[in-house]
């Protein structure tokens, strides 16, 4: 293994016996070990080899090892560090642990124990390290550049989703299939102060119904035939943080009335326990179906209905909002081909915003997928679109044959006025408008060129002051 990939781990000590043997230690664990020998050389250390792991001594010649903690903890906020004490220092390591100290041993210690502390701590940094990787890149797919559109009914959305987002309250997302339901649940929970916590998307219509039970609350060893060890179910891994239960229309009858329990008494009995374990989690449900007329029916229990439906967040269907889809075709053009500068032919452009789109945006996201990969990545024409989608066959962008179709100067309009309502929304923060528009900055100046779209220089400040000025009044033709 290279020696960037090892856990780098120091050892700060005044007896050399003791570095040494620390050291020999470390290697036998795969490190790549230092040491010093005394808190200042250690001090030094920090800065060159940014010790994942440290290990110091309590009594040291001149800063002591709980300076050195401190230290530590104030220019590597990740790095684990472990004290060693000699006989009847007790206090002193105790009182390191309240500083952050990961754990305290003392001298003389067997080499076992040793070992087992500085895997301890390494596993416990990989573990920090793995999270936080994780979590920034679902922080960067749930921020603001996640949930794309100018429309008022979308800023709407997601007005909802930043008032609901430090919140705990139960919500219920309703929308048509492929609105972006989960990518609502997931804004909720990570652009708040939840976005720590774990958050665990169940969908309900795919679990199999006779093991639903033991994978939403867990089941106990022995409990049927092939359960070898117990295992905590999906409210469990929520714990503390949000679980979010995706076609929650699907949920059976019996099912509905064990999940009721469940969230009044927020405890779960794993499947052949007696005991319960309490569990402490936001419920975002989501369904396409109509819960009201399911209760009416008798096919969804009226009262758990109004458990999960405390706020409703309705996803209108893109055919509602078709000012949306020239922004989300651009940022779908973005992650399919980055950097490529796909153009869109404004009759292709029509023909997007004329369709119905039942699928809604996943079925958008689709077509331009579709377009990136059997096209020539230069351009969307309307034969790059599917047939379907098509109803006019014009490639040159000349007039609509119908004559309520939307003209060219009508579409290039509507972007126009889509961009100015971003940046008034944006306060004149070009970056921004570019998230929300989920172009990049290259595209978001070339359109501000096109349109003509100047910016006052006091726009980034001055609240409620429209910040964009726009100079001349007819769209340019493309
Ligand atoms: N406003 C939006 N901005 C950007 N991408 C979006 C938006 N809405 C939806 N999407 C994208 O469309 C796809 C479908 O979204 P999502 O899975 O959240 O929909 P859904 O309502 O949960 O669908 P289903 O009911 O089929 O489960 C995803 O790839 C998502 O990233
Ligand atoms: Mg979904």
């Amino acid at each position: 293994m290279s020696n960037d990939l090892k856990t780098r781990f120091l050892i700060v000590d005044d007896e050399q016996s003791i570095r040494r043997l620390c050291v020999t230690i470390g290697n036998s664990l795969g490190f790549a070990s230092f040491e010093a020998d005394s808190a200042e050389t250690a001090l030094a250390r920090l800065e060159t080899d940014a010790p994942e792991i440290v290990l110091t001594d309590l009594k040291l010649p001149n800063l002591s090892g709980v300076d050195l903690l401190r230290q530590v903890k104030a220019l590597l906020p990740r790095t684990e560090v472990a004290i060693m004490t000699g006989h009847g220092s007790i206090e002193s390591a105790v009182d390191a642990m309240k500083l952050g100290a990961y754990d305290y041993i003392e001298k003389p210690f067997r080499v076992e124990r040793m070992r087992l502390l500085l895997q301890r701590m390494a596993e416990k940094v990989r573990l920090v390290t793995e999270n936080q990787f994780l979590l920034d890149r679902v922080n960067s797919e749930a921020n603001l550049d996640g949930i794309v559109g100018a429309s008022a009914k979308i800023q709407d959305v997601l007005r909802m989703i930043s008032r609901l987002a430090d919140t705990r309250t139960p919500v219920l997302i309703v929308g048509e299939s492929g609105t972006g339901k989960e990518l609502v649940a997931r804004a909720i929970h990570f652009r708040g102060s939840m976005a720590r916590t774990p958050f665990v998307a169940v969908d309900c219509g795919s679990l199999v119904p006779t093991l639903m039970e033991s994978e939403l609350f867990g089941y106990e060893k022995g409990a049927f035939t092939g359960a070898l060890k117990s295992k905590p179910g999906l409210f469990q891994a929520a714990n503390g943080g949000t679980i979010f239960l995706d076609e929650i229309g699907e949920l059976p009858l019996e099912m509905q009335a064990k999940l009721l329990r469940v969230l009044q008494e927020k405890e779960v009995r794993p499947v052949g326990s007696n005991d319960r374990a309490t569990v402490e989690v936001r419920v975002i449900a989501a369904t396409n179906r109509d819960l009201e007329a399911a209760y009416r029916t008798g096919t969804f229990r009226k009262d758990l209905y109004f458990r999960l439906n405390v706020v409703t967040v309705h996803i209108p269907p893109l055919r509602e909002r078709r000012s949306d889809i020239p922004i989300l075709v651009h940022h779908f053009l973005e992650r399919y081909a980055p950097g490529e500068n796909v153009q869109v032919t404004p009759a292709a452009m029509k023909n997007l915003l004329q369709y119905d789109w039942p699928g809604n945006v996943r079925e958008l996201e689709n077509c331009v997928a579709r377009a990136m990969t059997l096209g020539d990545r230069h351009c969307i024409d309307v034969g790059d679109l599917p047939p379907g989608i098509c109803t006019e066959s014009t490639g040159s962008g000349s007039g609509p044959s119908d004559p309520s179709a939307l003209s060219t100067t009508a579409l290039a309009e509507m972007e126009r006025m889509t961009i100015l309502r971003v940046f008034d929304q944006a306060r004149g923060d070009k970056a921004l408008a570019g998230k929300m528009l989920g172009i990049s900055r290259a595209t978001l100046y070339r359109k501000l060129k096109r349109y003509n779209i100047s910016l006052k220089p006091s726009a980034a400040q001055g609240a409620g002051t429209n910040p964009v000025a726009a100079a001349g009044t007819s769209p340019p033709t493309q």
